[in-house]
């Protein structure tokens, strides 16, 4: 435990990690170099957020969108989180994280699902930080399959049309069990969602940081947390002030 943190912690971060390929650019290097030094800053990031108690902590690692980058680049970030997978994952089962994969499962090429699979399975009773990895992930198709599912659950008569509420979606979504976000940070001064987790994000605290997510360290995450713990965060409702104030 960090002792200098001494600030509200949330109990779920959410992380768009933006930026490999302009931190690679601005130092003459290939963005494969950006993804490789990306990965430091996902290990640091994982310590940093289990240090100090955060429960949940999801990171976008690959977006259903990012099929479209040139093959090198895709095979490159699939071999980055394989080895990630191989490399860490005792690791990570050492210091009792749980892995959540979200995302589409289906046409999924070679060894990746077979591995993200694998690395649920061992760390499935771990109670520690669970850490939720965002791959093949959009979240318009998240919330489409989830209203696919329903649509098949009226047509066999297991619900009807008029059980259908937020709850009920909510429950098909793959993050199912996971707590919504409180904290959602994305680096690289970009200030957009990009298909993350926008059903779940409703009332999340969104911070948006300058930094390239290669640049990303623990100084920055903890600097997050501070300025989170600053904000009142009224979920729609008045804050106590105005309420007395009328
Ligand atoms: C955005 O940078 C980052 C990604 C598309 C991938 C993030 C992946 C990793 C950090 C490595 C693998 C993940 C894990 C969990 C081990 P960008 O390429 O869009 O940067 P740019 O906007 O500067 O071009």
């Amino acid at each position: 435990m960090d002792k200098k943190l001494t600030v509200k912690v949330p109990a779920h971060v959410a992380i768009i990690m933006d930026g490999n390929g302009r931190w690679a650019k601005k130092r003459g290097l290939p963005r494969t170099m950006g993804h490789r030094k990306g990965v430091e800053s996902v290990r640091e990031a994982v310590r940093a957020a289990g240090d100090v108690g955060i429960s949940y902590l999801t990171l976008f690692a690959f977006s259903s969108e990012n099929w479209t980058r040139p093959e090198s680049e895709v095979n490159d970030l699939m071999g980055l989180l394989k080895a990630f997978i191989r490399r860490d994952l005792a690791e990570l089962h050492g210091d009792n994280v749980r892995i959540r994969i979200i995302g589409a499962r289906d046409n999924l090429r070679g060894d990746i699902l077979p591995l993200l699979l694998e690395a649920e399975e061992t760390t499935r009773n771990n109670t520690g930080l669970t850490l939720v990895i965002a791959f093949n992930y959009g979240s318009r198709d998240e919330i489409a399959r989830a209203a696919r599912k329903l649509a098949l659950k009226v047509q066999s008569g297991v619900i009807r049309a008029e059980d259908i509420d937020a709850v009920a979606l909510d429950r098909e979504l793959d993050t199912f069990g996971i707590p919504d976000p409180d904290l959602l940070i994305r680096t690289s001064g970009e200030e957009r969602l990009s298909n993350f987790l926008l059903w779940q994000s409703a009332y999340t605290e969104l911070l948006f940081v300058p930094e390239f997510w290669p640049d990303f360290s623990r100084d920055t995450f903890y600097a997050a947390l501070a300025s989170y713990a600053g904000r009142e965060r009224r979920f729609g409702n008045v804050s106590d002030i105005a309420a007395v104030s009328g």
